[in-house]
């Protein structure tokens, strides 16, 4: 069966291998997964260009989020059945409650990930996945779809008609942005690109702001809204002190890059945050537990992702180049083999 690997960590996308390897069989309490679709995210460019805070193991197979069905379980298997449709968790020991450094392991990091024709997985790594979801849709929400679900269910919930503002059209905006209208609640877009605009207003978003038209929108969107209640902030040091302004007087931010590839980090401006009454959280994608009531959320409304762009497994490479680039709307995935 095939497989990617990454050979060397930090150097790029020439680290990423394509192996035939042996058929893994499942030993006890785990699951064999064949692989229909994979999808990327940023941690695994950073992962890939030796950036990411959590150190990978050596040959790693790459990325966590991917679909398929349960192929064969192993002796003691009680939660899946061969047959069952399943997507990994991204920090597959968290169950639940809060997070510790006991149960930091991620798939495609320190786990092997997804981006193979089989995928070995504890069964406790896995949940089921709701039946109207294709494939490709199926393999997008283990870490930006939780991580959005998580900004938006972790804390207080917004209440409906609040204002939730997102930033640019990654995957964890877009989901962010389809979470808060499922809410019922009014969704303020930024985007750095104006093209992308007509887009954002048909997956429902209510203001749209193009950064390169008003590069400091902050108080135009908080003019417009009376006040921002919720900042998924993914922008980070090039947003973070917009999105404060934008705020409204009790707002919450919650801050889910703390630096750009650059090295620049998120600083707090003293004078704006001194009239604020803004609370600043954070939060590392999302548990078992959060993943599958995103999932029931998912099912209930038949909410579909949305996919910029679909790759063949023998070009994961390419995948990783396009998503690099930077300008997407939406997720890109690598179908299986
Ligand atoms: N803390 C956590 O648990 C957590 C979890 C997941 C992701 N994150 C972070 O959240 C951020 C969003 O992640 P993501 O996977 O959804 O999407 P992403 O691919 O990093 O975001 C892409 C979007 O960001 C905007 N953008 C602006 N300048 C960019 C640039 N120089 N390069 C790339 N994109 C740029 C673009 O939207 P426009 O063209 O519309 O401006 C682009 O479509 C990342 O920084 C990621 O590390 C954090």
């Amino acid at each position: 069966m095939l497989r990617y690997r990454l050979d060397e960590q930090g150097n790029g996308i020439g680290a990423l291998a394509m192996r035939e390897e042996t058929m893994p069989q499942p030993g006890p309490h785990q699951i064999l997964v064949r692989v229909r679709a994979t999808s990327l995210n940023r941690r695994d460019t950073m992962i890939l260009d030796g950036t990411y805070p959590l150190t990978p193991r050596a040959g790693i197979v790459p990325l966590s989020d991917g679909a398929g069905e349960v192929a064969a379980i192993g002796e003691g298997v009680t939660r899946f059945a061969v047959g069952d449709r399943v997507t990994g968790s991204y920090f597959a020991r968290w169950i639940d409650g809060r997070m510790h450094a006991g149960i930091v392991d991620q798939l495609g990091c320190t786990l092997d990930g997804m981006l193979g024709e089989y995928a070995l997985l504890d069964e406790q790594w896995a949940v089921r996945l709701p039946d109207h979801l294709s494939w490709q849709e199926a393999a997008t929400f283990t870490c930006a779809g939780l991580t959005a679900w998580s900004a938006l269910t972790g804390a207080e919930i917004p209440k409906p008609g609040q204002w939730v503002l997102v930033i640019g059209s990654g995957g964890v905006a877009l989901f962010a942005l389809q979470f808060a209208k499922l809410m019922g609640c009014r969704v303020a877009a930024v985007t750095s690109r104006a093209e992308k605009a007509d887009r954002l207003r048909a997956l429902g978003a209510d203001l749209v702001i193009a950064a390169t038209e008003t590069p400091e929108w902050g108080m135009t969107v908080r003019e417009a809204t009376g006040g921002i209640d919720l900042v998924v902030e993914t922008g980070g040091p090039a947003t973070f002190a917009q999105s404060l302004i934008a705020s409204a007087l009790y707002g919450r931010i919650v801050l889910l890059t703390v630096q750009d590839k650059n090295g620049g980090s998120v600083e707090i401006p003293g004078a704006v945050y001194q009239r604020s009454l803004v609370t600043i959280g954070r939060l590392f994608v999302g548990s078992r537990n959060g993943l599958e009531a995103m999932l029931a959320a998912v099912a209930t409304h038949r909410l579909r992702p949305v996919i910029d762009k679909v790759f063949p497994f023998a070009g994961a490479r390419e995948a990783y180049r396009y998503f690099q680039e930077g300008d997407v709307f939406g997720k890109v995935v690598i179908e299986g083999v």
